[in-house]
């Protein structure tokens, strides 16, 4: 079941998006070589506290922390332990919050000091797939043809999009219908309406799409060890086309 949202809930999103954003991007300034990534972990949980939100990963389907931070070959679902970054390291930064009935979920990739083009370049490349993706979300279109887009862009920048995981409709559940993988058909899959709700998370690599998920059960890196990239935007569907939520 699709749940359509009125004009009232999806400015709750919004709110809930909005702050998780402004989250992210405080995360993001904070990192840099020498950094225990725990910190990161911490402060997302303080910010959240101050915003009167929850934090959405914590305790999902036994997820132990709030955050996720997948360095280098680490895909999503990494494990705020205590890593310390190095000068080079691409670090994506994964955050959800329920806010006022409602949930948020965005994430980003950054650089660890000066990165290498190679580096660079994928970051680039799987944010601009996460805009292809999002342009397709309009009125009449199907999701095949969000998944579609961002396949074939990544593909063309001689990249992979990894399989495995894919982005879900979103609203008073973190994950819910529809999901929307990342590689697929134009013209294939339920047709998108007015008043849906998406995360489209875009994760991409250099090598391979192959995964492999280390024995704590949720750290999920490429097989071939090759670097990835992580981008996410909550969207609404509106008449006038894509309305990215997480978005200041
Ligand atoms: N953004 C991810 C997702 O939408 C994060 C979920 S992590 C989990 O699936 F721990 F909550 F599973
Ligand atoms: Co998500």
């Amino acid at each position: 079941m699709i749940y359509i949202k009125s004009e009232q809930e999806i400015e709750r999103m919004r709110r809930a998006n909005i702050a998780v954003m402004e989250i992210l991007l405080k995360l993001k300034e904070m990192v840099r070589p020498g950094l225990n990534i725990k910190r990161l972990e911490e402060k997302a949980e303080e910010l959240t506290g101050k915003k009167g939100g929850i934090p959405a990963f914590k305790g999902y389907n036994g997820y132990p922390y709030s955050l996720c931070v997948s360095v280098n070959e680490v895909i999503i679902h990494g494990i705020p332990d205590n890593r310390i970054l190095s000068e080079g390291d691409i670090v994506g930064i994964d955050y959800g919050i329920l806010l006022d009935g409602f949930y948020g979920d965005a994430a980003i990739t950054v650089p660890s000091g000066k990165i290498s083009k190679e580096a660079s370049k994928l970051i680039k490349i799987t944010r601009e797939a996460l805009y292809e993706g999002i342009q397709k979300a309009t009125p009449g279109r199907r999701i095949g043809d969000i998944s579609y887009a961002i396949q074939s862009y990544v593909e063309k920048n001689g990249f992979s999009v990894i399989r495995e995981f894919t982005g879900h409709g979103i609203g008073k559940e973190l994950h819910e219908e529809p999901f929307i993988p990342n590689y697929g058909t134009p013209g294939t899959g339920i047709v998108i309406e007015k008043g849906m709700t998406f995360a489209l998370e875009p994760m991409v690599s250099i090598g391979s799409y192959e995964v492999e998920v280390l024995s704590d059960g949720w750290t999920a890196l490429t097989k071939d060890r090759s670097l990835s990239a992580h981008f996410e935007h909550s969207i609404a569907v509106t008449d006038k086309g894509p309305e990215i939520l997480s978005c200041l």
